[in-house]
């Protein structure tokens, strides 16, 4: 749908005519699950993203209608009633995100209708969420006339998700998202939060996002679980090498060293994930730069095997996935995202797009129970306004 349609499909609920905003999704290359322990991950913003359709009300009131759900009705917020509610679902992201501008000092002398329309695919670990939260980040400082650094924002959305929302994400899908460049991945160091735009050049290649449209229902649980085996594992690396803050700055031949030491496999497989999975991330940066894809694809596949064996955040509908992808002539396969579910990123050689789509697709329905969609990457600029200009 063209946005003009959509502003015209919620004229009552609008009112005037909006401001419009729209925030990208993300999908991580390589260097998965490690941003969570000081690791570089690679993510790119991708142009399938979040809208927002915005205008000022007289009350201090906020109404948010989704445009995915329009069969409910709008949740309705007072400007002095910001803690998270159960009942708010998912309007408690941008209520969290008015919430945490309130506690910088904006007050919110008047209240604004939000129209919400997203077409990034739900539940499919692009980072809806995190696409969400940034969103209403520059909405609020646009607004209210109160503009941040763009990476305090970042940590902002950060924030709200780990401690209004719950979920103990670390910092690489705000960041990929209010960061993002168009054409670029970023090679970004969760630790000091330094990074580097990376052009994606792949030439005679496209990345496919393939969505297994399972849903990742136990990914959240799962998800703090595995930083919890991380703590473990970490202070079993600190009783070796004390100065080690992070697993991450484990090299594999310190933790070759120490294998000894853990009693426990499960424990020693979760750390061999992320001291590889860094090294892996830093050489595919390398191999990308140099545009040698074929290497770059090895390492994809290498990432998802570690994933799925000692990380164990795949399924079975990833695993299908992905090798159907590498049986086809893929140059690298891997699931993306927090995992149990969702989607595989894959490299693809531009002329067989179609045709490894094609066979990746009656692989992946005669192996499972679900129907899969793809999607070929383009990538977007980070959470901005759009302009009248770029509308006509
Ligand atoms: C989710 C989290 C991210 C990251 C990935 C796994 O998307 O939000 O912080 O940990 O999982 O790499």
């Amino acid at each position: 749908m063209t946005l003009q349609k959509i502003i015209k499909k919620h004229q009552t609920f609008l009112q005037k005519t909006p401001q419009i905003f729209f925030s990208p999704g993300r999908v991580n290359l390589i260097g998965e699950h490690i941003d969570y322990l000081g690791g570089n991950v690679f993510p790119t913003a991708i142009s399938l993203g979040t809208y927002a359709f915005v205008t000022i009300r007289e009350d201090r009131e906020f109404h948010f209608l989704s445009d995915n759900f329009s069969q409910f009705a709008p949740k309705i917020v007072q400007a002095d009633d910001l803690e998270y509610k159960e009942e708010r679902n998912w309007a408690n992201y941008p209520v969290g995100m008015l919430e945490a501008f309130a506690k910088r000092g904006v007050t919110y002398p008047f209240g604004l209708n939000v129209l919400i329309y997203g077409t990034l695919p739900n539940g499919a670990g692009l980072s809806s969420s995190a696409s969400l939260e940034v969103l209403m980040g520059v909405v609020i400082e646009t607004v209210y006339h109160h503009p941040i650094q763009r990476v305090e924002l970042v940590q902002m959305a950060q924030r709200v998700e780990n401690e209004y929302i719950g979920v103990h994400c670390g910092i690489m899908d705000q960041f990929a998202v209010g960061m993002g460049q168009n054409n670029h991945a970023i090679y970004l160091n969760t630790n000091t939060l330094e990074y580097k735009l990376v052009p994606l050049e792949l030439q005679n290649d496209v990345i496919v996002i393939a969505n297994t449209n399972k849903k990742r229902s136990l990914a959240d649980s799962q998800y703090n679980q595995r930083r919890k085996e991380c703590d473990i594992g970490l202070r079993i690396v600190q009783e070796h090498y004390p100065d080690i803050s992070a697993l991450c700055e484990v090299t594999s031949e310190q933790l070759e060293r120490i294998q000894s030491s853990f009693d426990n496999h499960i424990i020693y497989r979760r750390v061999h994930h992320a001291v590889h999975e860094q090294q892996r991330t830093e050489e595919a940066v390398q191999a990308l730069e140099k545009q040698d894809l074929m290497r770059f694809g090895e390492l994809l596949n290498a990432s998802h095997q570690s994933l799925r064996d000692d990380y164990e955040v795949s399924c079975r509908e990833l695993d299908v996935m992905a090798q159907a992808f590498v049986d086809a002539g893929a140059k690298g396969a891997r699931m993306t995202g927090a995992g149990f579910g969702g989607c595989v990123v894959a490299i693809v050689a531009k002329e067989n797009v179609s045709a490894i789509i094609d066979t990746v697709q009656t692989t992946y329905q005669s192996n499972t129970t679900y129907q899969p969609a793809f999607y070929i990457c383009e990538t977007s600029d980070g959470t901005h306004e759009i302009t009248k200009e770029v509308l006509v």
